[in-house]
């Protein structure tokens, strides 16, 4: 029987790894330079923390975790987020307890039993940061401007984003807005799409995430957030926006943007692709001012995003295109068992100078080794019997066809071994064109 990967599930090859590995450099380098740290939590974690940490009535938790219990009857969850473990593990290793600012960043995978489609998958990777211990509106413009910043380093256009935001406010805040909300919405009920005649009761800021063509009027028409923002709230928003505006980052105000967690407070964002279709938040974020304190830790503000690294992917994978191809494929002539030991032993020496290799283990023909060799490798080293006699092996430049002997003691000392392949100029591989020592 032919098992596969489970649906929503997927391999990422190695002809995609490459790309994958360049764009988690990218991010771990930008978020250095932002001040943020790694930090690694466990996939598994206990369900009451998303269900306390996200919210129970939220579909990501209420529809989409992946839940189960343990051999003693605890539930645990495979985490669908990760902002309720870095927070979890910012209490219990009382990071607050040292002092200023914890800035944490983390990348890996989350599980959340979705209908896959494009760009939405049920096990994805979410590259993300959390800044824990500030309320300054500076630090919400400052994880926007990271957010930015990252794009522009991986060479996406700004005119290909966009980004959005709002103010949801302080807790205060947002149970007069569900009551200005209901007041609007009640009197539209039957306009509304089943899902958001339930949310009326439940959570009727959830209706402004709708889609639904029929609930559009009542959406467009409906109150605003920020117009039922306390001083302080409305004073916060409205300096997180002069600081953008400071940092030359254009934005939308989006008074439909809640966000589909319940932690969130004030400020929210969403950084979004015009090329990915219905999927098209590259990553989102806000403040939740409330999540440490909620989850049994000190008062505590905190603001952070999380992207998805496969839809990252999807808009880049047009634009970068990453080959990684070995330094060296050794192609042994010939059927003497000396050949094949030498091979072995210079493929092993090869790596330990820091160059890529392989050997052709497969025993096809030279022809055929040395086309694979050119799909595979810069250079091949073809090992002959009558060569071997003479202490020696060919080297031989794929790309441009030349060839040098490389003498086998050089193999034993990557410093003679280098200028063997060190490009040239012109691109071809030195020692391969004759201007290395040979
Ligand atoms: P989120 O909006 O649920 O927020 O997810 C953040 C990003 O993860 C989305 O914008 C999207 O790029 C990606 N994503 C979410 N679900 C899927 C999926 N099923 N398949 C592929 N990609 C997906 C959070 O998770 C918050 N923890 C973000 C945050 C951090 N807020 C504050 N700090």
């Amino acid at each position: 029987m032919k098992i596969s990967a489970v649906r929503g599930m997927r391999d990422i090859l190695p002809e995609e790894t490459p790309l994958w590995q360049h764009l988690e450099a990218e991010i771990r380098t930008a978020f250095g330079l932002y001040g943020f740290r790694e930090l690694r939590t466990p996939l598994v974690e206990e369900a009451q923390l998303f269900s306390r940490g996200v919210g129970e009535a939220t579909d990501v938790v209420h529809k989409e975790m992946y839940v189960f219990q343990d051999k003693k009857g605890l539930p645990l969850a495979l985490r669908p987020e990760a902002t309720a473990s870095v927070v979890r593990a910012y209490i219990e290793h009382g990071l607050y307890a040292k002092g200023g600012l914890a800035k944490l960043y983390y990348l890996g995978p989350m599980f959340r039993y979705e209908k896959p489609q494009k760009g939405r998958s049920r096990q994805f990777h979410q590259y993300g940061v959390e800044a824990l211990g500030s309320l300054d509106p500076a630090l919400d413009a400052e994880v926007i401007d990271l957010s930015s910043y990252l794009m522009e380093r991986l060479g996406l256009a700004r005119e290909g984003l966009f980004l959005r935001v709002n103010s949801i406010g302080c807790k205060g805040d947002r149970v007069r807005y569900r009551e200005a909300l209901r007041e609007h919405l009640e009197p539209r009920r039957d306009e509304l799409c089943p899902d958001c005649q339930r949310r009326l009761s439940e959570n009727p800021m959830r209706i402004l995430d709708c889609k639904r063509e029929g609930c559009q009027p009542a959406i467009r028409t409906a109150p605003r957030s920020i117009d039922h923002l306390c001083p302080d709230c409305r004073a916060h928003f409205q300096e997180v926006l002069s600081h953008l505006d400071l940092l030359g980052i254009q934005y939308e105000l989006d008074h439909t943007l809640v966000r589909g967690l319940d932690y969130y407070t004030r400020t929210v964002f969403e950084l979004c692709s015009r090329d990915l279709g219905a999927q098209d938040a590259l990553l989102g974020g806000g403040r939740y001012d409330d999540l440490v304190e909620l989850l049994g830790g000190p008062p505590t503000p905190g603001v952070g995003f999380a992207g998805g690294m496969e839809r990252l992917v999807l808009v880049l994978q047009g634009q970068l295109k990453k080959t990684e191809k070995l330094d060296v494929y050794i192609v042994p002539v010939g059927q003497e068992r000396e050949v094949w030991r030498t091979a072995a032993w210079a493929a092993s020496r090869l790596r330990r100078a820091g160059l890529s290799a392989d050997v052709e283990y497969l025993g096809r023909s030279v022809r055929k080794a040395t086309q694979a060799a050119a799909q595979l490798a810069r250079c091949a080293l073809f090992l002959g019997p009558e060569e071997l006699a003479q202490g020696q092996a060919t080297l031989k430049d794929l790309s441009s066809g030349k060839t040098v002997p490389l003498p086998l003691e050089k193999l034993s000392s990557p410093d003679e071994l280098h200028p063997f392949f060190e490009p040239e100029e012109n691109g071809d591989v030195k020692g391969g064109c004759g201007g290395g020592q040979g």
